[in-house]
């Protein structure tokens, strides 16, 4: 069984996006700029903007974090959208999910300007990804093709079955899988809280991507031997063993998968860092574009 070592490929990504802007820097143009709304203080989603700001930081982009209260108005939001879709300043930016329930997410993320939209989530985007045309990949599945990728697990003609159909990783997952693509040209089938038989079909799955959000949801008994696992879950399960109260778990039961599978990701060290490797690689790619 090999480890799928997140953390590892996250930095070696971000140390040719860290090459990539010294070269810039040399030739005196402008480095990459990405800034990051959150809305309220949800520790989670505190945890993962500061991560995403660090990480601009380490490789030398330039990062804005704005941060609103929870009592925002949705047409502050937009306010803060509008001013930051027309900075000159600003290459790209992300409103961080999920938002407070007085703001409608979908009106938030389509006042987003498609082409500052580093999370590849306005429906601009969405339906160029969906038709193979040239645009910035949600991070999350495409930090999982970059994975597969790098370790070279052959996707062609494979079983591939995505637990969960969410905006931001089922449903993308689902399509850039079953694309012409060099981790891609899969067979997929998307599984969901309605979905019958559960169990047969991830036994049959050669690749399974488990983003249902209920912890340690797929137990060994539901795959079959020689599977590869990407774990997208991360939830924070209670334990008072813990200094903080509580520990990291994924969709995955990792001791019993882990014994059938030929390669799974951790949590953490799995596919979080990388969705933080591909967000600053779509940056870079919204620098370069306003560039041209
Ligand atoms: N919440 C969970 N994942 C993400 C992500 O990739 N981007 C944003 N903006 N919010 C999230």
């Amino acid at each position: 069984m090999t480890i799928l070592d997140g953390k590892k490929v996250s930095n070696d990504i971000k140390d040719e996006i860290a090459d990539h802007v010294q070269a810039m820097v040399a030739k005196g143009e402008k480095v990459p700029h990405l800034a990051a709304i959150l809305v309220g203080s949800d520790g989670a989603s505190m945890t993962y903007v500061n991560a995403k700001v660090k990480a601009c930081q380490r490789i030398g982009f330039n990062s804005t974090l704005i941060e609103l209260p929870d009592y925002t108005s949705e047409e502050e939001l937009l306010e803060k959208i509008n001013e930051l879709n027309t900075s000159k300043d600003i290459d790209g930016f992300i409103v961080q999910l999920p938002l407070p329930d007085q703001i409608d997410e979908q009106k938030v993320l389509m006042a987003i300007d498609p082409d500052k939209d580093v999370d590849g989530f306005h429906p601009t985007n969405v339906g160029r990804m969906a038709l193979d045309l040239p645009t910035f990949l949600p991070a999350t599945p495409y930090g999982i093709m970059e994975l597969l990728e790098r370790y070279q697990i052959e996707t062609s003609g494979k079983n591939v079955v995505v637990l969960g159909r969410s905006h931001i990783v089922g449903r993308p997952m689902s399509i850039l899988m079953s694309q012409k693509r060099k981790a891609g040209d899969a067979t997929v089938t998307v599984v969901h809280s309605r979905s019958k038989n559960l169990e047969e079909i991830t036994k049959a799955a050669d690749i399974i991507v488990a983003a249902i959000g209920i912890s340690e949801f797929l137990t060994g008994d539901m795959v079959k031997e020689d599977v590869v696992i990407i774990d997208v879950g991360i939830t924070r399960v209670p334990d008072a063993t813990k200094k903080n109260g509580y520990r990291l778990a994924g969709d995955v039961h990792f001791e019993s998968v882990s014994q059938k599978a030929s390669y799974i990701t951790p949590v953490p060290g799995g596919v979080g860092p990388m969705t933080i490797a591909m967000l600053l690689k779509n940056t870079l790619l919204a620098r370069e574009r306003h560039i041209k």
